[in-house]
């Protein structure tokens, strides 16, 4: 086993932990607070910021979008540059996170930002960030991934640097109240695929990684059993607890990987519009069959070690397409708004990519991404 591990992201987990930022934000800096399109003024976590903030000089840019873009992010690097501010406070989900952490490391850039996505450029350095967390799912609040699009050319793209750490993530559950269902269910099944992406590749002899990959698994399936009990707090800081986790890559640690299921998914988002984790739910039951002689044995150590399943691929499968399901996520592509034209979108876009062979065997080709998404369909 060999790995190299650094996440200097400190938590702050818990109602209340809001007031911690007047500390971990040094006095003598001038904060830009980051939010989206306005929940964080419906569920109190606005008015504690700026309230925390009384000691600091601090400006404000909100209207960061779903999947954020550079288009946008690029106008409050100008405001950044014009303030002259020095600390990005980042409030609300993984958009405001990733365009939070996009912005801190443009504003420090000559050339166009974009170049950290298409990778002609790596980030040699950023302005720091810290997080208020309102939206359990992707665990941006303490990883160095940053994901971000671009309208004019319908792509999403993904970088990796240390810079992109958040200083501090705070998170506090009772932000999650204003939640509608769809970002509950969404969030339970992006972090189910966070997990699934670390742990169902091949099998190992890790004392580690695996059993803690099936402690989360079997937290979300107590969630989703318990869907019913979706609106009370212990639910949703449990389910926050577990998508912090489920994306800090520790799980990584030592293991083979297969970010597909993500890379599919971030292809139909950037044509279709699906919200992300929808994207995911519509591959990844389907890329478990179709990658089923390699992915069997990992797989049925999950369905006996999760489920209680034994020998049945496609009762495991099942299973987790109907986890998805009583959550709200439908499983099937054919539930969105696609056109006939959406194998030849992803291949197009897998070309432009790079992404030929992708998978932990590099066998995920163009021709099995297009019988993934035929299943689907
Ligand atoms: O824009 P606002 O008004 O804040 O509303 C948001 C948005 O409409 C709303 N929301 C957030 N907190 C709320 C709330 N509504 C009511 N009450 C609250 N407390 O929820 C909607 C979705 O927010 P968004 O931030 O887009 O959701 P999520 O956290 O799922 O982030 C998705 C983005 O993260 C990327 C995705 O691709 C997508 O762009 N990802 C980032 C990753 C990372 N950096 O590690 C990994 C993931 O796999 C993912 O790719
Ligand atoms: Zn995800």
């Amino acid at each position: 086993m060999e790995f190299s591990y650094h996440n200097p992201t400190g938590i702050e987990f818990g109602k209340g932990k809001i007031k911690e930022i007047a500390n971990l934000i040094p006095k003598d800096k001038k904060v830009l607070v980051v939010y989206g399109g306005g929940s964080i003024k419906k569920n109190g976590a606005y008015e504690q910021v700026i309230e925390a903030l009384n000691g600091h000089k601090w400006v404000e840019f909100g209207g960061v979008e779903v999947n954020p873009t550079v288009e946008t992010m690029n106008k409050a690097v100008e405001l950044v540059r014009s303030e002259g501010v020095d600390f990005i406070l980042a409030v609300g989900g993984g958009s405001v996170i990733d365009g939070s952490k996009y912005l801190a490391a443009a504003s420090l850039y000559d050339g166009d930002g974009w170049d950290f996505l298409d990778g002609t450029a790596v980030v040699e350095k950023a302005l720091p960030i810290g997080v208020v967390l309102t939206l359990a799912a992707t665990g941006s609040e303490s990883n160095n991934l940053t994901v971000v699009s671009r309208k004019t050319t319908d792509e999403k793209r993904m970088y990796f640097s240390n810079y992109s750490y958040p200083k501090f993530a705070v998170l506090d559950p009772s932000f999650m109240g204003t939640l509608s269902d769809r970002q509950l269910g969404n969030g339970l099944v992006d972090a189910f695929v966070h997990i699934s992406e670390q742990y169902l590749t091949k099998t190992n002899d890790l004392l580690v990684n695996d059993g803690y990959a099936e402690t989360l698994y079997k937290g979300l399936v107590t969630l989703a059993n318990k869907w019913n009990e979706r609106r009370t707090l212990w639910w949703q800081e449990n389910l926050m607890h577990i998508c912090n986790q489920a994306l800090n890559f520790q799980l990584a640690n030592g293991v083979c990987q297969d970010w597909s299921t993500h890379i599919i998914g971030h292809e139909l988002t950037a044509f279709y519009n699906l919200d992300h984790a929808r994207s995911l739910a519509v591959v990844l039951p389907h890329l478990l069959r179709e990658m089923i002689e390699e992915k069997q044995e990992k797989l049925a150590q999950f369905g006996k070690n999760v489920f209680g399943i034994e020998n049945n691929n496609e009762a495991i499968i099942k299973k987790i397409e109907e986890i998805f399901e009583s959550v709200g996520v439908p499983t099937k592509l054919t539930e969105y708004e696609i056109d006939n034209k959406v194998i030849e979108n992803v291949h197009n876009a897998f070309k432009s990519h790079g992404y030929l062979e992708i998978g932990e065997n590099g066998t995920v080709t163009l021709e099995k991404v297009a019988n993934i998404l035929n299943r689907s369909m």
